[in-house]
């Protein structure tokens, strides 16, 4: 596996935390993907707002969680897969993959290491108080900053389909801190309405997103090797 440049030299403990953030952001600030730097501190900020104690386990996965679509060589590709879901469960995967390299080479202790990649692995999923509070900082930063520019890049039918997944993924209290969001564009709000509206029906008709199986999975897989 090709490794990521170097970049924490000999970070003492106390240092190794800071040294892991800051290599996260510069990891993050090459993405391609130009909401991605907002999108990292914005659910960090979400998270501290959600949860103002949350330990640095819980930080560096809000800021890592998507570091995969920064890496463009080892990125996981949509084009691979023919379902969304199995797409998000690799994509996760290989974020902690990936974050799990960076915190060694800066030598965080191992405690923290193992909760990070745990966080990350389900961070589209959740399953825990931990993993559900990153998992909704996660959602609802999508719909505080990205949804503009997935919009811009992607198109209307896109960010429908990507609003309804991501509004199911939100627990009731952000639903409803969505449900009041607006954006200066109209088309937006109404793009917005529609998503809720059709994702309310998913929920109603037990239609909820499904791919907890398959993200278990790999982790598991990956702790195995
Ligand atoms: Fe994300």
């Amino acid at each position: 596996m090709r490794k990521l440049s170097a970049g924490c030299g000999s970070a003492v403990t106390g240092d190794s935390i800071a040294a892991t953030k800051q290599r996260i952001r510069r990891v993050i600030a090459g993405s391609k993907v130009p909401e991605d730097p907002r999108h990292a501190e914005n659910t960090l900020k979400w998270l501290l707002k959600l949860e103002p104690e949350a330990d640095e386990a819980l930080q560096i996965a809000a800021l890592g969680h998507d570091i995969d679509r920064a890496v463009e060589a080892r990125k996981v590709q949509r084009a691979d897969f023919a379902d969304y879901d199995a797409f998000k469960a690799a994509h996760a995967l290989h974020s902690a993959v990936i974050l799990k390299e960076i915190m060694d080479e800066c030598g965080v202790a191992r405690d923290i290491t193992t909760e990070v990649y745990r966080l990350v692995c389900i961070h589209e999923i959740g399953g825990d108080p931990r993993a559900d509070r990153l998992k909704d900082a996660d959602a609802i930063s999508y719909f505080d900053v990205n949804l503009p520019l997935y919009y811009a890049r992607t198109g209307r039918e896109e960010t429908l389909r990507r609003c309804v997944w991501g509004y199911q993924r939100l627990s009731a209290q952000m639903r409803t801190v969505v449900e009041n969001m607006t954006y200066e564009d109209h088309a937006l709000n109404a793009l917005l309405k529609q998503a809720v509206r059709e994702a309310g029906a998913a929920v109603d008709a037990g239609n909820t997103i499904k791919h907890g199986a398959a993200a278990a999975g790999n982790i598991q897989e990956e702790r195995n090797r």
